[in-house]
């Protein structure tokens, strides 16, 4: 088999490529370890950047996220039991988009079988050969049977844990690493959300967020020790350690009810330099990992893919390489903002350290974001996401 462009995942990073590769006429093919149902039933995350709604609408599958997406024009920030409300409106003239992963990834999907675009789910041992050559190829078996793809590039978007990045030398590559010693215990429920915006909890018990999905679903997180066995936390359990760590008005409105869905995450920083080794190109969580304070990891793999579907259209329309040469550069320079910012918030609101000196730095950074105009306009312009 023979593709221009072969996709190795189809997370967010890799069915947007295929989308935006498919509607300027460029062949490529997805291969996808797991089932499509799979894929759909991971619960990742929920807010979208306005730039990101953007190329979704050019990639052709935004409708559905315009009519069920919840448009949030501010966010909510609660320090020991007082919340503290940040208008992106004012600040920066701003929104973003609440709307699950999950769906985007399901419109993403509609999208490309729609257009008749190849996906083959249950690809198992893709190894990626002669990357470094003009004649890269990937190999993979399907329903018991050996494969082999030739093609003109390869997109490495197959997550942190994916195989793109494990296929390059690990003396060509930088990996920029920070673990934090923490995780972020998230549930799911069908109850209405306490607020009809995000709530983003410091509070001397932990870091919580109230997130939400639809007017009836919402998401809630709790910071967590990442020895934490998710067998030892029952629902009734999650939501006696969230309501202390609410304002008393959030308290009261609190719904509680079973959860729908569970699990842990670890918080993570870690960037891969270059992103382009070759022919192949890293895109998404395949390069750098961002913890989830910022909401930042799905809005960066979009951003990723948008500078590499630009280069490698101008590749086959105008012959240039322009774009191709400059794709990792371009997108590390918006990768470094947005890790720094996820770390700056991941700092800010978690109970990381027993110093009473940090502990008093995070008290006094809150105050001046409440109280500083500048401060708070910093906020608001990376939350809502800055310009490709
Ligand atoms: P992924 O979504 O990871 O997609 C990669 C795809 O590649 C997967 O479908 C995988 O099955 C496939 N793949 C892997 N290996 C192979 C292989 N060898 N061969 C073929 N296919 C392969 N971000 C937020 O903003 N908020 C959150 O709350 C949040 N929670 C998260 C929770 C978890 C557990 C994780 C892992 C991430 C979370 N993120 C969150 C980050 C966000 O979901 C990711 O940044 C986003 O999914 C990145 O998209 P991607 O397409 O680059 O990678
Ligand atoms: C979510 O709704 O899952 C969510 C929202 C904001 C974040 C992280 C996760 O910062």
């Amino acid at each position: 088999m023979r593709t221009q462009v072969a996709i190795i995942g189809a997370g967010p990073a890799g069915l947007l490529l295929g989308q935006l590769l498919h509607k300027h006429g460029i062949d490529n093919v997805i291969l996808e370890r797991q089932t499509g149902d799979y894929v759909l039933s991971r619960v990742r995350a929920g807010v979208i950047e306005q730039v990101t709604q953007d190329l979704l609408d050019e990639a052709g599958v935004g409708t559905r996220m315009h009519r069920d997406g919840l448009v949030h024009e501010g966010v909510q920030i609660c320090v020991d039991g007082v919340r503290h409300r940040l208008s992106f409106k004012e600040l920066v003239g701003k929104s973003v988009m609440v709307y699950g992963q999950t769906e985007l990834t399901k419109d993403l999907m509609d999208g490309r079988a729609a257009a008749g675009a190849p996906t083959v789910y249950s690809a198992q041992d893709v190894a990626l050969h002669d990357v470094l050559t003009a004649r890269p190829r990937v190999s993979y078996r399907a329903e018991g049977k050996a494969h082999e793809l030739a093609c003109d590039f390869i997109a490495g978007c197959d997550g942190f844990h994916g195989v793109s990045r494990k296929s390059v030398p690990a003396s060509a590559i930088t990996a920029n690493e920070r673990v934090y010693p923490l995780g972020w215990l998230g549930i799911l429920t069908d109850t209405p959300p306490v607020s009809d915006e995000l709530i983003y909890v410091r509070h001397p018990l932990g870091f919580a967020l109230c997130s939400m999905r639809s007017p009836t679903r919402s998401r809630y997180y709790l910071q967590c020790s990442l020895a934490e066995d998710i067998e030892s936390w029952p629902d009734e359990r999650f939501w006696e350690e969230l309501k202390p760590r609410l304002d008393d008005e959030a308290r009261a409105r609190l719904v509680t009810g079973p959860s729908i869905e569970k699990s842990i995450a670890p918080l993570r920083s870690f960037v891969a330099e270059p992103m382009r080794f070759g022919a192949l190109f890293l895109a998404g969580d395949a390069a750098h990992i961002v913890p989830p304070t910022g909401a930042k990891g799905l809005n960066l793999a979009a951003s990723d893919v948008q500078y590499l579907a630009r280069a490698l259209v101008e590749h086959y329309a105008e012959k240039s390489d322009a774009g191709l040469d400059t794709y990792s550069e371009r997108a590390l320079k918006r990768v470094w903002k947005a890790e720094r910012f996820s770390w700056w918030m991941t700092m800010l609101l978690h109970r990381i350290s027993e110093n009473s000196f940090d502990r008093n730095i995070q008290l006094a950074e809150l105050d001046y974001l409440f109280r500083s105009q500048a401060a708070a306009t910093a906020f608001a312009e990376n939350y809502v996401g800055l310009p490709y």
